[in-house]
C-alpha cells in the first residue's frame, strides 16, 4: 500500500459520506409480502387478491380484504363475502340492508357493474318485498313479477315474523310483493333500483333446501366470476410456489414469492438471490468497519 495517510482520510471521508446513501437506498427494497392467503376464514386464491397488487387486476377494484373481512365492492356499495366456491367459480355475497326471514327492514338498492367480471347464478331470486300497489313491477303490460311458483315465495316469506319490520302484519295478502325478473336477464350488468322500484326492501335466495320453511332458505346474492384469467404464467408461478399477482406501476403480471420478492415469471431460484443481496449488505458493513480499523492501524503504523 503506497497511500499516503491524508489518502486514506480522504477515502474514508467519501465512504462515510456515500455509504448511508447506498444503504438507505437499499432499504425500500426490503420485501414485505402483502399478499394473504386467507381473509379472515376465507381462502383467497387468484384471481382473488388480499390487495391491491395480488390477484388479477381485472378484480382488484371490486375484491379487498379489510380487517380480515372480504369485501365486494359495486355502485350501491361494499358488501361483505360470505363464502367462495372455487371450483365452481361462485362467490356468496351478503348485504346488510337486505331481508331476510328473521329480519326484515328498509334496503338499499343493488347493482352489479357491467364491465365487472361478476355476473349474477341463475341460482338467485330476487325479491321486492313492501312495494307499493302503484309501482311500475306490477304494470300489466311488463312481464316484471313471476307470478307462477313466485307466489310461494311470496307467502313464505310473508309468513315470516320478521315481516314486521317493513311494516306489514304477518301472513299479510301478497299484493305488495314480486319475484323480480330483471328485463336485463342474467348477463353482465344488473341493477335493482328500489326507490324507482317503489318497494322499500328486498331479498335474495340463492338456495331454497327446504322449501317449505322459509327459516331455512339460504339468503344472500349468488355471484359467478369469469375463471378464464388463470394463465400459463400463473400455473408456473402457483407450482413455484408463489402467488399471482400484478405490477402497480402497469399491472403487468407478477409473481409474489413466499420471502416477499416479486418476479416477473416464478419463484424458482429466487430465495437465494435475495438473501445473498441482504447478506452483501451486512457484509459490506463488516467491511467499512474492517476499513476504518485497517486505516487506523495504517495511520498508527505511518505515524511512528
Ligand atoms: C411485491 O408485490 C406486492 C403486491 O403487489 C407489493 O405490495 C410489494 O411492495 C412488492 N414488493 C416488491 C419488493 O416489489
Ligand atoms: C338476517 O338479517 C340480519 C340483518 O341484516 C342479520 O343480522 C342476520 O344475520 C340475517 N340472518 C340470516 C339467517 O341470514
Ligand atoms: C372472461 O375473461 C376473458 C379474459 O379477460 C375475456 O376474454 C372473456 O370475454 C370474459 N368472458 C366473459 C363471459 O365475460
Amino acid at each position: 500500500m503506497s497511500l499516503s495517510p491524508s489518502a486514506c482520510f480522504l477515502i474514508y471521508i467519501s465512504l462515510l459520506l456515500s455509504l448511508p446513501h447506498w444503504v438507505s437506498a437499499a432499504l425500500p427494497i426490503i420485501p414485505v409480502s402483502t399478499c394473504q392467503n386467507t381473509c379472515g376464514t376465507i381462502p383467497v386464491k387468484f384471481p382473488f387478491g388480499s390487495g391491491f397488487g395480488c390477484g388479477h387486476p381485472a378484480f382488484a377494484r371490486y375484491i379487498k380484504c379489510n380487517s380480515g373481512s372480504l369485501q365486494f365492492s359495486t355502485g350501491t356499495g361494499i358488501y361483505t363475502i360470505s363464502s367462495i366456491d372455487y371450483p365452481s367459480s361462485t362467490i356468496i355475497v351478503t348485504d346488510p340492508f337486505m331481508s331476510n326471514c328473521s329480519s326484515m327492514q328498509n334496503s338499499g338498492s343493488f347493482s352489479l357493474d357491467k364491465a365487472s367480471p361478476f355476473i349474477l347464478t341463475t341460482d338467485n331470486i330476487f325479491v321486492l318485498l313492501g312495494c307499493s300497489t302503484t309501482s311500475p313491477v306490477f304494470d300489466s303490460n311488463e312481464d316484471f313479477c313471476d307470478t307462477g311458483s313466485g307466489s310461494r315465495v311470496c307467502r313464505g316469506l310473508y309468513s315470516c315474523k320478521g315481516v314486521t319490520g317493513i311494516g306489514l302484519q304477518q301472513n299479510a295478502p301478497t299484493s305488495t310483493c314480486c319475484v323480480y325478473d330483471s328485463p336485463a336477464g342474467l348477463g353482465s350488468g344488473y341493477s335493482l333500483d328500489l326507490p324507482k322500484l317503489q318497494c322499500s326492501s328486498y331479498t335474495s335466495i340463492y338456495e331454497f333446501g327446504d322449501e317449505g320453511n322459509p327459516m331455512k332458505w339460504k339468503f344472500g346474492i349468488s355471484l359467478q366470476y369469469n375463471d378464464s384469467y388463470y394463465s400459463d404464467s400463473c400455473k408456473d408461478c402457483e407450482a413455484s410456489g408463489g402467488s399471482c399477482g400484478f405490477s402497480s406501476l402497469d399491472e403487468s403480471f407478477a409473481c409474489n414469492c413466499k420471502n416477499g420478492i416479486n418476479s416477473t415469471n416464478n419463484c424458482l431460484g429466487r430465495g437465494y438471490a435475495w438473501s445473498g443481496t441482504v447478506g452483501l449488505q451486512i457484509q459490506t458493513k463488516m467491511t467499512f468497519g474492517g476499513f476504518l480499523l485497517y486505516s487506523w492501524m495504517f495511520l498508527l503504523t505511518k505515524s511512528r
